[in-house]
C-alpha cells in the first residue's frame, strides 16, 4: 500500500511488557506500510527490557522511554498525546489494562494515556490463566464502559517463556487481521474518535 492510502497521519503505539512483543517488529513493519504515514513509539520500562528499543526504533519514526538520558528536549506525555490521531496500546499487558481501568499513571506510557484527548485503543496479550480472572475481565469492562476500545485477544496455543512449553494463550490478532480491526475502528470513528477534551 503506497502512502496515498495509508488512512492516518500520525499513530501513536504503546507497547508494554508482554511476550507478545517478540512479534512487535512484524506488527510495525506492517501498521507503516499498510496503516500510517508516521509511527512513534511509548515503551514502558518492562518492555525495554524485553526488547532493546535500538530495534524498534529501526521500525518506526521515534521511540519514548521513561529514562532517556539524552539532554535534547523530547515530547513529553501532553505533546504525544495530542500528537496522535489513534493510539494504540500493542501488546497491552494486564498491568497497563489495569492501570488504565483505573486512571493511574506511573510510567511514561500510562502517564500518556491519561494524558490524551482521545479514546485508547487497547490490544490484550494474557495467558488463559490471567485473561480469566475476574479483576481482568473487571477491568476490560471499565475500559470499555469508559470508552476505549479493547481489541478480543484470539485463543491460541503460544509459547510460555517459564515452561517453555506451548499453552493456551489469549494473543492480539495477527497483522493482516489487527489492521482490518483498526482501519473499521477509524472508519466508524475517524476524526470524531474524541472525548471533547
Ligand atoms: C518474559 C515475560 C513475558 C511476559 N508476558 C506477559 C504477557 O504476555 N502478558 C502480561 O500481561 N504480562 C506478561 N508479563 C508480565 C509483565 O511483564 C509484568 O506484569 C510487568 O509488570 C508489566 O509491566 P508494564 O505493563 O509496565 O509493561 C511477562 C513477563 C515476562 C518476564
Amino acid at each position: 500500500m503506497d502512502s496515498e492510502t495509508q488512512s492516518i497521519d500520525r499513530l501513536l503505539v504503546g507497547v508494554s511488557g508482554s511476550i507478545a512483543i517478540l512479534s512487535l517488529p512484524s506488527y510495525l513493519a506492517s501498521l507503516r506500510a499498510s496503516l500510517a504515514r508516521e509511527v512513534r513509539v511509548i515503551m514502558t520500562p518492562e518492555a525495554a527490557e524485553l526488547l532493546p528499543p535500538s530495534t524498534v526504533t529501526l521500525l518506526c519514526d521515534g521511540v519514548f522511554i521513561d529514562r532517556n538520558t539524552t539532554l535534547e528536549k523530547r515530547p513529553g506525555h501532553m505533546e504525544l498525546a495530542r500528537w496522535s490521531e489513534m493510539f494504540v496500546v500493542l501488546p497491552a499487558s494486564a498491568n497497563v489494562i489495569g492501570q488504565t481501568a483505573n486512571g493511574l499513571a506511573t510510567n511514561l506510557l500510562t502517564t500518556t494515556i491519561l494524558a490524551s484527548p482521545r479514546p485508547v485503543i487497547l490490544c490484550p496479550n494474557l495467558t488463559n490463566v490471567m485473561w480469566s480472572k475476574e479483576a481482568v475481565q473487571r477491568n476490560v469492562r471499565t475500559l470499555r464502559e469508559d470508552g476505549h476500545i479493547v481489541v478480543e485477544p484470539e485463543l491460541a496455543v503460544a509459547y510460555e517463556v517459564d515452561s517453555g512449553e506451548m499453552r493456551e494463550s489469549w494473543i492480539v490478532p495477527q497483522p493482516e487481521q489487527l489492521i482490518e480491526r483498526l482501519l473499521q475502528i477509524h472508519k466508524r470513528t475517524g476524526r470524531g474518535f474524541s472525548t471533547g477534551q
